[in-house]
């Protein structure tokens, strides 16, 4: 077996892992979301599945990549094949699914960021900013720009083996992001007005909780801790055995929830206490934080700061995102690192500009209603990743339960007291669950 490259120590592991979880799907992705969706009950629905059924799965992953040792493709393979390594086939899949939408989001930030400056977002009027996010969105050359400069900056990092670079970059800037999110959630919730919104999050009214609103939790839940792709498997499979895996997937879970439920702070009481939208959709924190700075001293500094950082939090995520893709490419397909981080790069970054363009030149176009950036994400989010997450678990239930739970210990070296109920999870309680959610769902 080629020497395989491994996190030198648990704190980089975690770090890794909480660094793809946490990004766009906890600041841009949730707070829109749950405005979409009705607010509090979502939030209770989506807690209970990250919970149940993400733990597992995030547990699962851990435990067939570390067992692997390789890409997802060939760590099903090295651990029963037959038709399993399918399975991590539809993860590779999914990975150039979402970073096609992922990456034009990314260079959204990077927009934002540089025009916090240009003073072109400092009002707080709910229509001079949903005008400037429309103007922008509206400009192919800006947008299919940003798109690619946010690409490139993935694959420079992904090809060039500067990752240790900005994995040690986002140990420090990640507690500045997350004291950023906190100092403008106590901002928001004590505007005037603000009370409404936080009514709105926090007060749960299941009266109003259709099927969508279930399968839009669960599909957000894969998606905001990086489940049902094989990015975990990936990330674990650089692992030595010493690692307590059951610990390190509690911590990056509740990481990346404390982060998204911030960020819902952060947004929606902002959203009702200037009289914005709740229901916007993927425009709501690009047209509502710049409200939030206006009302800050050196908003336009703050601003800055918060995009930029939310850019390297993206990075770090879109970093993980190909990373499972890339590994196939050079473990399976034998290809160098550099042509295979550019050669998927380039397919990912041409089926990123229909997205890009779809909140404004090609607006009129719908697929089931949906934006073609709403409905690739939704292909993504709603069924490709629940769909890898229910095989994961059947994996890890039914055909390889022992070697799991030896791995999940560590070999005995970490007891797992919760090992049975895992498995009883794995087994009946996330492949039932998530397909009778998905069905619904159609
Ligand atoms: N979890 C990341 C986010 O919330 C996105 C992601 C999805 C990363 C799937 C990897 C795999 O931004």
């Amino acid at each position: 077996m080629a020497q395989r490259d491994h996190f030198a120590t648990r704190l980089g592991f975690v770090l890794a892992a909480a660094g793809s979880a946490v990004g766009l799907g906890n600041i841009w992705k949730f707070p829109f979301m749950t405005g979409q969706n009705g607010g509090g009950a979502f939030l209770v629905l989506y807690i209970v599945f990250v919970l149940t059924i993400g733990l597992s799965v995030m547990l699962a992953e851990f435990a067939i990549g570390r067992a692997g040792q390789r890409n997802p493709v060939g760590s099903f393979r090295a651990l029963k094949g037959g038709a399993w390594p399918a399975a991590g086939g539809l993860g590779v899949i999914a990975g150039f699914v979402i970073l096609s939408f992922y990456s034009v989001v990314g260079g959204w930030t990077l927009a934002y960021a540089i025009k916090s400056v240009t003073g072109a977002l400092a009002s707080n009027d709910p229509k001079v900013l949903g005008a400037a996010f429309g103007t922008f969105i509206a400009d192919p050359l800006d947008v299919i720009g940003f798109h690619t400069a946010f690409m490139v900056l993935t694959l420079v990092i992904v090809a060039g083996g500067v990752r240790h670079g900005i994995e040690r970059a986002a140990r420090i800037l990640m507690p500045i992001l997350a004291l950023l999110v906190i100092v403008l959630a106590v901002r928001a919730v004590t505007l005037d007005g603000a009370a409404k919104g936080i009514a709105f999050f926090l007060t749960p009214d299941f009266s109003k909780v259709t099927w969508n609103t279930v399968n839009a939790a669960l599909g957000q839940a894969f998606f905001s801790l990086s489940l049902g792709m094989g990015t975990m498997i990936t990330y674990a499979s650089y692992l030595n055995r010493q690692v307590n895996l059951p610990k390190t997937a509690a911590q990056v879970t509740l990481l990346d929830t404390g982060f998204a439920v911030i960020a819902g702070l952060m947004i929606l009481p902002a959203v009702f206490a200037f009289g914005f939208d709740p229901a916007a959709g993927p425009g709501l924190t690009f047209i509502t934080l710049p409200a939030v700075f206006a009302q800050m001293p050196a908003g336009a500094l703050f601003s800055f700061l918060f995009f930029t950082l939310l850019a390297i939090a993206a990075l770090t995520s879109a970093v993980s995102i190909i990373e499972p893709v890339v590994s196939y490419l050079i473990d399976e397909r034998k290809l160098s690192r550099r042509t295979a981080t550019w050669g998927a790069g380039a397919v990912i970054w041409a089926l990123g500009v229909p997205s890009a363009l779809s909140l404004g030149p090609w607006k009129d176009i719908t697929v089931g209603g949906k934006s073609i950036l709403d409905a690739v994400d939704y292909l993504a989010s709603n069924i490709m990743l629940p769909l890898g997450g229910i095989l994961i678990a059947l994996f890890v239930g039914w055909s390889v339960a022992a070697r799991a739970v030896d791995e999940a210990q560590s070999g005995g070296n970490h007891p797992f007291a919760l090992a049975r109920a895992w498995i009883f999870i794995c087994r009946f309680v996330a492949p039932v669950a998530v397909a009778w959610v998905m069905i619904q769902g159609l």
